[in-house]
This record gives structure tokens, C-alpha cells and sequence, in this order.
């Protein structure tokens, strides 16, 4: 699990922001980037960063499906909501994993051992339809080699 990184450290990571709604997306991509989520401390460092609340840093967190608010899941499934894997099956993939892990998009177990997110494509369409455990291309699959990784992945063994 990511500990949660200090406020000077918080401070250094969003210092080259100034105010500006223009700036609220990139300082929680930023973030993300650096520590993997958006811990509740960092939207209160973000939002004096940039002159602006912390309800509007938490509203722009929890409109954005991309935005984590909690620590990553030791193994994470980012499923691609990207086009190429959409029409390729992506959906059915998803679903069929969802499936197995019982949980929702974006969901993780309750002792943080997996979840599966929403990733976005970052141009690997080759291996659509796909997903990344742990930052891992894994693809292209069907809902079959989908159902076994979800199953590896919920038993620890993917
Ligand atoms: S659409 Fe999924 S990797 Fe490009």
C-alpha cells in the first residue's frame, strides 16, 4: 500500500501550478501520477496551490472516472474504455471480469488486494481488447482468457 506522502512533499509536487481552473486537472493528474491516488490532503495542498476551495478540487476529483481518491489495490485490472477495444469486445470482457471479481467499476476488495478501474487507451490497440494488471499490457482477450485472469487475479496468483 502507497504511503501517504508528506505535506511538504504534497507542496513540491503541485508548486509549478498558480491559480486558475486551468490548472485543477493537471495538479490532480500531477498527483496521481506521483503517489498513484488523490489522497483527501493532497486536494486541501492542491486547492491553496491554486487560490480556489478544496469542494471545487473535490468535485472536479469526483467527476473525473481517471481521478483515484483512495490507495491503488496491490493488483490492479485498468480495463481500456478506449474505442479500438470497445469495438472489439472490450465491454463483454469487462463485464465477464466484473463478474468474477463481484465488484463495480472502479471497485477494489475490501482488504485492497485487487480491484479493476477504468483505464483510458494510450495507444496499444494492437492488443485490443485489453487490459493492464499493474501497468502490464495484457491482450488481446477474449471474455474466456478475460473470466482466467480475473480469477488469477482474485486468487493471487495472476
Ligand atoms: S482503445 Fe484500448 S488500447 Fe487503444
Amino acid at each position: 500500500m502507497h504511503a501517504e506522502p508528506s505535506l511538504q512533499e504534497l507542496r513540491a509536487t503541485v508548486a509549478e501550478f498558480g491559480p486558475g481552473k486551468g490548472h485543477v486537472l493537471p495538479a490532480l493528474h500531477k498527483v496521481q501520477e506521483t503517489y498513484g491516488y488523490v489522497s483527501a490532503q493532497a486536494m486541501e495542498i492542491i486547492a491553496r496551490q491554486l487560490n480556489t476551495t478544496a469542494a471545487l478540487i473535490y468535485g472536479a476529483a469526483s467527476f473525473y472516472s481517471d481521478i483515484r481518491t483512495s490507495p491503488p489495490p496491490s493488483t490492479e485490472i485498468s480495463w481500456c474504455s478506449g474505442p479500438t477495444c470497445r469495438l472489439r469486445g472490450g465491454d463483454r470482457i469487462r463485464e465477464a471480469m466484473q463478474h468474477v471479481l463481484e465488484l463495480p467499476l472502479g471497485g477494489h476488495s475490501d482488504d485492497h488486494a485487487y480491484g479493476i478501474h477504468v483505464g483510458q487507451c494510450n495507444g496499444t490497440c494492437h492488443e485490443a481488447p485489453m487490459v493492464w494488471v499493474n501497468g502490464e499490457v495484457t491482450g488481446p482477450l477474449t471474455v474466456a482468457s478475460a473470466i482466467e485472469l480475473a480469477r488469477a487475479v482474485k486468487e493471487g496468483t495472476a
